[in-house]
């Protein structure tokens, strides 16, 4: 399991070890999200997202900048995407649940890419069939976040070739292979599919502008490790004429273990969005905590919110409230808070959540052609 100790590694295909997110804006050369950028989305939303008022949407590139054009007039698409290597959980979310908040707030279109060729070329097990079957079970989350229907269109990379490979090719056109192999760490014996693959992932960066004829601005909110995709696009972007896509970029979700990231490879200490009742309550229950070894002593002298899982999931997602989020804070550091009844409470928000969701999700089935890119 990814320890703290270990040393921390992040690219689209690993992340490991205990995350320096300031150190990954230095070591990426992204910027860091500042108070005056936070007032100036406020000003827009009315609010400021739980995502960003608590430091979940980190960093950045040229966030400011599509601000800017915003105000002025100019309308940007917003993109993300998912690689379906698998059952969605709830850190999948997070991203998506975000850019649901700003396509509300700026009314934005939405490219939602499935990148099953990605998860195909990168999994010696995986067959077409497997990964495209993956894609539409988890397109029914992506419906269930409650995306705008209208401006919303999910695209199935394998199955939708005929619109983005023209796109992809005119992108590969402008990179080179070293390039490639320094951005992603590949060697000599990686598959040459996956050499390729990141011009299908900058597509959606210029669809819009592809399908227009305008110069589009787009912004894309997604997990830090796909950084390297973006560093890409953006020096291919002026070569074709278009603006460089910006990017706002989110933390990883903690597994319910002893650190690392939450990853369907550990299911254990992961909450799938099919979950039933009674797993949550049998994972939560097992979750690690920051607590002490016995009551008396955790009584004595608290627990540590800063290593416990159980407190970042209140964090991160399931308690809106600052002010009763400080108050968990505060009795689980007096020791007033036993770990027993933390995850209790939290076994019930998250019950709650996946109920909801997992409604949504059965609607989804009959929502699917509304959606897809390319009707089916
Ligand atoms: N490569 C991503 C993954 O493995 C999937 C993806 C494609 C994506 N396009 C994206 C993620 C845009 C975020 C934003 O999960």
């Amino acid at each position: 399991m990814a320890g703290d100790d270990e040393e921390m590694i992040v690219t689209p295909w690993e992340v490991a070890g205990r995350i320096d997110y300031s150190r990954l804006i230095k070591e990426f050369g992204t910027q860091p999200i500042t108070k005056d950028l936070l007032k100036r989305i406020e000003k827009h939303a009315g609010t400021l997202h739980l995502q960003l008022r608590r430091g979940l949407f980190f960093s950045h590139r040229d966030l400011d900048w599509i601000l800017d054009m915003y105000e002025s007039g100019i309308r940007f698409v917003l993109y993300t995407g998912r690689g379906p290597s698998g059952p969605v959980h709830i850190g999948h979310m997070i991203p998506w649940i975000f850019t649901k908040h700003l396509q509300d707030v700026f009314g934005s279109k939405l490219y939602f890419q499935m990148t099953d060729d990605e998860k195909f070329l990168i999994n010696p097990d995986f067959t077409l069939e497997k990964t495209r079957n993956f894609a539409y079970d988890n397109a029914l989350d992506v419906i269930a976040v409650g995306f705008d229907a209208k401006k919303t269109k999910i695209i199935m990379d394998v199955e939708d070739a005929e619109i983005i490979y023209r796109i992809a090719l005119k992108v590969a056109k402008k990179i080179t292979f070293s390039t490639i192999k320094a951005a992603f760490g590949l060697t000599e014996s990686s598959n040459i599919g996956i050499i390729f693959f990141p011009a299908i992932q900058a597509v959606p960066c210029f669809l819009e502008s592809e399908l227009t004829g305008e110069n589009v601005p787009c912004l894309i909110p997604a997990a830090i490790d796909q950084d390297p995709y973006w560093r890409i696009t953006r020096d291919v972007a002026p070569k074709l004429g278009y603006f460089k896509p910006a990017q706002i970029h989110c933390k990883f979700l903690p597994g319910l273990g002893k650190g690392g990231k939450m990853s369907a490879s550990m299911p254990e200490t992961c909450i799938f969005t099919t979950d039933p009742p009674e797993v949550v309550e049998r994972k939560i229950w097992n979750a690690f905590t920051g607590g002490k070894p016995t009551i008396k002593e955790h009584k004595l002298h608290g627990g540590d919110p800063s290593i416990c899982p159980v407190y970042y999931y209140d964090y991160y997602l399931f308690e809106e409230d600052d002010d009763k989020l400080n108050e968990t804070y505060m009795k689980c550091r007096n020791g007033e808070l036993l770990c027993g009844d933390h995850k209790i409470m939290l076994a019930e928000k998250v019950k709650k959540f996946l109920k909801e969701h997992q409604k949504k999700r059965e609607k989804a089935k009959d929502k699917l052609d509304d959606y897809l890119f390319k009707k089916k």
